[in-house]
Formats: C-alpha cells, sequence, structure tokens
C-alpha cells in the first residue's frame, strides 16, 4: 500500500558537515534507504565535506558505521550497503578558509541536479554561500539546504536570509523544518483538502479549541549550550509548533504548489495575536531520581531559559476569531508524544437525559508515536441498559492500515531531501515566513527577557508544570492526557 517509488533525476547532493551529528544519525541513513528503495538513479552521487582530513574509503567506513549505529539490522542489506557506499566520496574543505574548494569545483559534474547541504552552524552559511559562488561550483539552478535554527530572533534571521539572497535566489533556497516530513503532517494537508466531511465544520463555529502537543522524554544534556541560548520558544514553537498550528488554520490553497501553500501559512502566522503573558507558561525540569536537573544538563545554574512551554493564542480572523489554540511543549515528560487534537463543540442542544454521557467530537491527529489519525464518535453503548451514550473511536492507525509496509514509510529527513533534488519547495520554510514568525516570537521573549521571568520548576517525568493545567481549567478545558 506504500505508493510506488519514483526514481529522481541523477544527482550530486555536497553534505557540508558530511561526518556531523545530523549527517551521522539522520541524512545518510536517509539517504541509504532511499536507495535501497530504489528511488536513486545510476547518476546519483553524494559527496560528504568536511574540516577533517579523509579519504573516500575513510569515508565510505565511517558512513557505514553510522548507518550500522543508526539504522535497525532488518533495513541493513548487505548488497544495498555496499551499493550505497559505492555512491560516496569526501573531500576536505575549509568552509571559511581557501582549502579543498579547487578540487570540490573538479569534483562537480555539469548537468545533473546539484544540491548543497549546508549541515552546519548557521554563522557559516555566508560563507559556504559566497566561496561556492566564487569558485563557480554552483550552477545557475543549484540548490542549498540550510537547517534550523534560521537565525536567533527577526533581526538575525532577515541577516542570514540577505547573506544568502546574495548568491542564491529564493527558489534554490530550501529552509528545513523537519516536522513538515513527517507523514502525519502532509496527511493532515490531505485529510483537510480533499475530503468534503471536514472543511465545512473547519472553523470557529463548530471548533471549540485546538491543541497541539510536542512532548518529549529526553533532557537538553549533550546540546545544553545550544539550548541554554534557545529555549523552548525558539528551539520548537517559533518553528515546528508553528508550522503544526499554520496547516490547521490556513485557508485551503488553490493548488497543492509551493507558493500557493506558503502563501496561505504566511496570512496565518501574520494573524498570530500578540500573546497576553497570562496566557503563557514557561516551565524547568528538576532533577529526578537518575537523571540531572536543566541546569545541570544546561551547565548553568542560574539559567532562566524555558525546557518547557504552554501557551494560548489566537488567529485573529473570520475563520479564528474566539477559537483558542493551545500550544504546549517540553522536555523530560511523562511520555514522548507529539499530537494534534482539534475539539468540535458540543452539539448545541441534546435530545437526551443529561445524564446519558453525551460529550464533545475530537479529530486527534498523532505525529509520534503510532502515527495516525482518529475521530470520537458518541453513539449508543451497544445492547440493553436504555439510551446510554458512549464515545468511540473511529481509528485510522497507520500501522494497521498499511501493516509491514509501515516499517517502509519514508522518515521525514529522507522525504525532504528527495524534494530538494526534485525540485519542489512546498514542504520548505520560505524566507518570508521564517522572518514572520520571529516578529510575531521576538516581543514575548523580549518582555519574559526584560521582566527576568523564573520559569517554573516540574518534575521529571511529569506532564509539565502545575501552571500548564491551570492555563486550560481557567477556561474550562483540559489538555489530553500524556500517553506513549
Ligand atoms: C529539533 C529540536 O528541531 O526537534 C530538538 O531542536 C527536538 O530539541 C527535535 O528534540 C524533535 O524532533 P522529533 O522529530 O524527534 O519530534
Amino acid at each position: 500500500m506504500v505508493s510506488r517509488v519514483i526514481p529522481v533525476d541523477p544527482f550530486d547532493l555536497v553534505i557540508f558537515g558530511g561526518t556531523g551529528d545530523l549527517a551521522r544519525r539522520k541524512i545518510l541513513p536517509g539517504l541509504y534507504r532511499r536507495f535501497r528503495d530504489g528511488q536513486m538513479p545510476d547518476g546519483a552521487r553524494i559527496i560528504g565535506a568536511a574540516r577533517g582530513e579523509m579519504d573516500d574509503k575513510g569515508y565510505h567506513d565511517f558512513v557505514a558505521a553510522a548507518l550500522t549505529e543508526f539504522l535497525p539490522q532488518r533495513a541493513l542489506d548487505p548488497t544495498a550497503v555496499e551499493g550505497f557506499l559505492g555512491l560516496l566520496g569526501y573531500i576536505t574543505v575549509d568552509a571559511t578558509g581557501k582549502d579543498g574548494w579547487a578540487q570540490l569545483a573538479k569534483r562537480m559534474r555539469k548537468g545533473v541536479v546539484q544540491a548543497f547541504y549546508f549541515s552546519v552552524a548557521p554563522s557559516l552559511f555566508g560563507a559556504l554561500a559566497e566561496r561556492l559562488h566564487k569558485h563557480k561550483i554552483a550552477a545557475p539552478e543549484a540548490r542549498i539546504v540550510v537547517e534550523k535554527p534560521f537565525g536567533n530572533d527577526l533581526a538575525t534571521a532577515r541577516a542570514l536570509n540577505a547573506t544568502l539572497a546574495e548568491h542564491f535566489d529564493e527558489t534554490q533556497i530550501y529552509r528545513i523544518d523537519h516536522y513538515l516530513g513527517k507523514e502525519t503532517v502532509q496527511n493532515l494537508m490531505a485529510v483537510r483538502f480533499s475530503n468534503m466531511l471536514f472543511e465545512p465544520l473547519w472553523k470557529n463555529q463548530y471548533i471549540d479549541h485546538v491543541q497541539i502537543t510536542v512532548a518529549e522524554t529526553v533532557g537538553v544534556g549533550g546540546r545544553g549550550a545550544y539550548y541554554d541560548t534557545s529555549g523552548a520558544m525558539r528551539d520548537m514553537v517559533q518553528n515546528h509548533l508553528m508550522q503544526l498550528l499554520c496547516l490547521i488554520a490556513m485557508e485551503p490553497p488553490s493548488k497543492f504548489e509551493p507558493d500557493a501553500v506558503r502563501d496561505e501559512k504566511l496570512k496565518v502566522i501574520r494573524a498570530l495575536q500578540p500573546v497576553d503573558l497570562d496566557d503563557i507558561v514557561r516551565g524547568q525540569y528538576r532533577a529526578g531520581a537518575d537523571t540531572p536537573s536543566y541546569t545541570e544538563d544546561a551547565e548553568n545554574p542560574d539559567s532562566l531559559t524555558e525546557s518547557f512551554i504552554a501557551m494560548k493564542v489566537h488567529v485573529a480572523n473570520w475563520r479564528w476569531n474566539g477559537t483558542p489554540f493551545y500550544l504546549r511543549t517540553g522536555k523530560r515528560m511523562k511520555a514522548r508524544m507529539s499530537e494534534i487534537v482539534v475539539r468540535f463543540k458540543e452539539p448545541p442542544h441534546s435530545i437526551f437525559e443529561e445524564d446519558t454521557g453525551q460529550s464533545a467530537n475530537e479529530l486527534r491527529i498523532r505525529l509520534q508515536p503510532n502515527e495516525g489519525m482518529d475521530l470520537t464518535v458518541t453513539i449508543k453503548e451497544p445492547g440493553p441498559g436504555g439510551m446510554r451514550l458512549v464515545d468511540v473511536p473511529l481509528d485510522m492507525t497507520f500501522a494497521d492500515a498499511l501493516g509491514e509496509d509501515a516499517a517502509d514509510v519514508p522518515d521525514a529527513y529522507e522525504r525532504l531531501i528527495m524534494d530538494v533534488i526534485r525540485g519542489n519547495q512546498t514542504l520548505f520554510m520560505r524566507g518570508d515566513e521564517v522572518e514572520a514568525a520571529w516578529a510575531w516570537t521576538d516581543p514575548i521573549i523580549a518582555t519574559w527577557t526584560a521582566r527576568e521571568d523564573k520559569p517554573e520548576a516540574y518534575d521529571a517525568g511529569s506532564t509539565g508544570p502545575e501552571e500548564a493545567l491551570i492555563l486550560m481549567h481557567r477556561d474550562s478545558r483540559r489538555w489530553r492526557e500524556l500517553t506513549s
């Protein structure tokens, strides 16, 4: 049932930061899976580029080790691994110096798709773009792929956009938000825009509220230095949660095409109201029985950075006036669970007795784990006992629907990289979208920074601070339970 694999055009993909963590964990394993599934043509080539000295053979060994570490044994077919390694080369390049660029220029082929993945710190984006240009390495239609964090605020995002724009056109720039590559996120668009069932009800008149939760059990240990300058607002809300909100709230685009989709998302971001500080709860995890506290992980005993945030957000337009969006995300929580819940209103008048158990419909879109969707509907409890009502889920768990094929659904990164090669920007953020997201985020962060707000402490393995529950209870609503 997994859809047909259509090979992409021949390409040269250069991964700057080719020995980095993201390359090892996500990019290279993802590319291997696309190769194994027959999506890469004969003319595909992948060149790792980094500072360290290594030859092609050394890189093959490095990548083979990464595949073994980050893919399940059953995914590793020895013939496929061998074939994949045969596509790989390596070049030692100094991003801010002169070394390696002439060699890279020689290796690039003409007449194939060229893509350059900047899997490096954003401070190096400018240097890379400039050198690709100066050494005439990138063809006019070459693509560059950049990772988050895309800026730390509006000013830095603008500066980054301006730096990239010196050498590349917007149509060549692919800003990754890997949440847009998740299967369920795309399915959300399919469900909204290819069924008559939901769209007429998709508005304030029928929807009580929307909840978006991205809860993680991991802490920030290992990347505390980055995270402490970022916090949950910059690390998760400004990008991933906001993208999810956009897909729920946007108007139907006229076509499933890059600018049509991105124009509609941009309108949502621009319609976000400034958030009242009383509608925000920030938290920081305490030490658990065997786990360090946030401040220990971040190695900053006085840190005021939040590892949890919950907030109530309003989209100021006709469709959503009066229907709040509650967002929450945090580290070291009770369960790893990402989901969107669309809670419909109760029927305007009940013909049943009050204690029959009637409630409201809920559409639940599960990003992970257990990807899928379910819709709770109220029915009569089967059997004798009179008219008793009960909520049952209409369940569409992808694993059930796809059976064994479910394990082969591409991971977010591999899907997005293939879109880069195809030249499809629909699932990538446009420069103005990123800037608009920062324009909304900046004043919120500035206010709590100015007030030196201290995040509320919460227990490791919990649902976050008590205040986050109160944020909902105040409105006579409640978060869905965190379960994995
Ligand atoms: C990243 C954040 O963008 O997304 C991380 O920087 C976070 O802090 C990660 O852990 C979550 O991604 P996923 O796909 O595991 O939900």
